[in-house]
């Protein structure tokens, strides 16, 4: 089933890892699909193999000039915006806030909050004027969690999740839906590229091993949270975020226990289950 018949989406960041999946994911339910994106060899060809459904507009989202262009472009192809996926991102520097370079923090602020912003401010305006649209915005579990050495991606994360909700509440009148989805450890170009000289594998292990259901994350699982924010599956759902991470942030898991694998109750065949409540003994 078709389920993006006749809508327009534009992806950003769609030229790789989850925008990718995700522009893939949303043509093939019969969307046109506009992936905007800075990597121009990458995104064109991504746009060539949809055929008329796709087009690529080179924009760096944190610039006003070239994200209006985006939605200008789009507008000309195809008539209207219905569906503005706002998903480029980045992770920068690294360090410990003492460390941290301002410049690594004001282009992460610029790219991961301002361009979800000035997405979401010229894409909405099409939206209003076309009687409706969703808007869903990629935020991170570090957008909700703390991790060492990503202050400024975590902020701009969090960031993310407050201004969905606040312009989730001043649009729904407009029958104009924004929701997040919330990522965690998924396997693309991005974690690759931070982690040179790791073998995917080892990384794809390091992402199973922290969450309960024991595998790392695909682009095409949130592709596939995206589609339904996308379609009108969801046309009651707004200013809400959909965690895609295994379980990994609503669960205190620290890692298979084979205790676990090989019993659902440690006790029951002899073994003393004291390794699950760390500390136990020091509250006696
Ligand atoms: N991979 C994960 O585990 C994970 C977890 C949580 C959140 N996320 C978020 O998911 C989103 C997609 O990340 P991904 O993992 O697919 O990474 P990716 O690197 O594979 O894709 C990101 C894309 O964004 C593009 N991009 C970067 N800066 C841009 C800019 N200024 N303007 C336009 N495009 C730009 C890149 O060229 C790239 O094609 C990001 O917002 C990221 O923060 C990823």
């Amino acid at each position: 089933m078709a389920r993006l018949a006749g809508k327009t989406a534009i992806v950003t960041g769609g030229a790789s890892g989850i925008g990718e999946s995700s522009v893939c994911l949303f043509a093939d339910h019969g969307a046109n699909v506009v992936i905007a994106d800075l990597d121009a060899a990458k995104g064109q060809a991504l746009a060539r193999s949809l055929g008329k459904a796709g087009l690529f507009v080179q924009t760096d989202v944190s610039s006003s000039e070239q994200v209006q262009r985006l939605v200008a472009k789009t507008v000309e192809a195809f008539g209207r915006v219905d569906i503005m996926f706002n998903n480029a991102g980045v992770v920068l520097d690294g360090q410990p806030i003492i460390d941290f370079s301002e410049d690594a923090f004001d282009r992460t602020i610029a790219i991961n909050l301002k361009g979800v912003f000035l997405g979401m401010k010229y894409a909405i305006r099409e939206m209003i004027s076309s009687g409706g649209g969703s808007v869903i915005n990629t935020a991170s579990i570090a957008g909700v969690l703390g991790y060492a050495g990503q202050c400024a991606y975590g902020a701009s994360k969090g960031g993310v999740l407050q201004l969905s909700r606040h312009v989730a509440t001043e649009v729904a009148a407009y029958g104009i839906r924004v929701n997040c989805i919330c990522p965690g450890g998924v396997l693309t170009p991005l974690v690759f590229a931070r982690r040179p000289g790791v073998a995917e594998s080892e990384i794809a292990e390091q992402f199973a091993n922290a969450n309960p259901m024991r595998r790392a994350g695909l682009p095409i699982d949130i592709a596939h949270a995206a589609l339904w924010l996308a379609s009108d599956e969801s046309t009651f759902v707004t200013g809400q975020t959909v965690t895609v991470d295994g379980g990994r942030t609503t669960s205190v898991y620290r890692g298979p226990s084979p205790d676990l694998l090989s019993s659902a109750d440690p006790a029951a065949d002899g073994r003393s289950a004291d390794h699950l409540a760390p500390g136990k003994k020091d509250l006696r």
